[in-house]
């Protein structure tokens, strides 16, 4: 084993895995595009106090899964562990809402948890987020939704979108306590975490996967019952618009979301095949305000790319690959044939072996080359090339003048 290894949970992409990667980025940009968002370019770094005050202190992100650490002023800073505290920062230090009435931003790159690593869970991962800041309308939350699906179906990946509406300022604290309420009656169920969890942050109590608490939390009162008009009213337009997109969902009443600052609308599209999150997202209406914005309501989502091109069957199948092989004397005859190639668009490898022929043909195969460009004393005299079918082994003389 080599002395040096990655960092558990840090992970290098090669060859297929990096194509898949470049595919399913290429493809949501391309969508993200059509929906006219703007690329914005974020920090890996901000000052943890970012993440403490959007994420939340009670989430398991800011508790326990923070890259963070001193700078040489002994202030404190974080690697990123998602996009939307970056993108709201951003958003509020450039003033971002003077500018536009709403504005429409992208970003991707990779995010950092210290997590457990497992399939489809890694310490460095990459997400594409997009984020809308401006509309409290619910059309808003639809286009996102629709476009969460869009990418699924392009990408030819089985999910379900699940979603819910976890309330606003207004509603909600009335249904902390009636959950509360529910989970003394039933903490006897409950595991060590959601003890903890059950005053400060009940509404995670909901999300915990350990069997006695789903069982605890089965019966327990529903967020959408507590709704007050206005959340009820939008939650209800929501719904009646991704119909009307023939987006198919899923209510999940029990959909919480691990990061605090979502209101309103909270999506997840899970996986049917390995029962994963792929793309998650919602509504935070309070969130630009909180890192001193003026009151600007927002919605986004972000993909996980890992677990996207894990699921991803086939790519696009690439370019024919083209290999100029230059026998004898001739490199400078065959640098003029490549260079002509590539102008014409073609993908085109110059074989760097100095090796006869039939070496050279070996090497064309192995790198899977299409065609095999012949390039010896005769060709470059001549003023020609011998373009050799790998495939069904034919040949042919194409005339070649060197573009002056
Ligand atoms: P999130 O649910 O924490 O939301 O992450 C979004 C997606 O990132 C997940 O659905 C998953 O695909 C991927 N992901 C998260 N953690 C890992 C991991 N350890 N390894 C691999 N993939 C992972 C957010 O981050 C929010 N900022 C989304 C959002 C944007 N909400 C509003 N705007």
């Amino acid at each position: 084993m080599p002395e040096f290894q990655s960092v558990r949970g840090f992970h290098d992409l090669i060859g297929e895995e990096a194509k898949k990667f470049r595919a399913v980025c290429d493809l949501i940009k391309r969508k993200l595009a059509l929906y006219n968002f703007e690329e914005i370019v974020l920090p890996v770094v901000e000052f943890l106090e970012v993440f403490q005050r959007s994420i939340g202190e009670a989430t398991d992100i800011v508790q326990k899964e923070m890259f963070a650490f001193q700078d040489k002023k002994g202030r404190w800073l974080a690697l990123r562990p998602e996009g939307t505290a970056g993108a709201v920062r951003a958003y509020v230090q450039n003033r971002l809402y003077a500018i536009k009435p709403y504005a429409k931003l992208f970003y991707e790159g990779p995010m950092f948890r210290h997590e457990r690593p497992q399939a489809g869970r890694y310490r460095q991962f990459h997400q594409i987020g997009a984020e809308v800041f401006g509309s409290i309308e619910p059309v808003v939350d639809a286009e996102v939704i629709h476009l969460v699906h869009e990418i699924l179906s392009e990408l030819n990946l089985k999910a379900v979108i699940e979603i819910n509406s976890i309330g606003c300022k207004v509603c909600r604290p009335d249904y902390r306590e009636a959950l509360k309420q529910h989970l003394n009656k039933v903490e006897g169920q409950l595991c060590e975490v959601c003890l903890d969890r059950k005053d400060r942050n009940p509404l995670r109590v909901l999300d915990c996967k350990v069997p006695t608490c789903k069982e605890a939390v089965r019966d327990a009162p529903k967020m959408v019952d507590f709704l007050c008009n206005e959340c009820r009213e939008h939650y209800s337009k929501l719904k009646e618009y991704l119909t009307a997109l023939s987006v198919p969902f899923q209510e999940n009443p029990h959909l919480v979301r691990g990061l605090d600052y979502y209101t309103k609308t909270v999506f997840e599209a899970v996986s049917t095949e390995l029962g994963i999150t792929l793309i998650a997202g919602g509504r935070y209406d309070y969130l630009v305000e909180e890192l001193g914005g003026p009151p600007t309501p927002a919605i986004g989502f972000a993909a996980g790319v890992e677990r996207l091109y894990m699921l991803l069957k086939e790519i696009q199948p690439e370019e024919p690959l083209y290999m100029v092989i230059p026998f004898g004397d001739v490199v400078d005859y065959a640098l003029l044939v490549v260079k002509a190639l590539r102008s014409e668009g073609k993908r085109v490898e110059l074989s760097y072996k100095r090796a006869g022929l039939k070496k050279q043909l070996e090497l064309a195969n192995k790198l899977g080359c299409r065609y095999a460009v012949l390039i010896g004393e005769e060709e470059k005299e001549g003023g020609f090339y011998t373009l050799k079918d790998m495939e069904t082994g034919q040949q042919v003389r194409v005339e070649f003048t060197p573009a002056l």
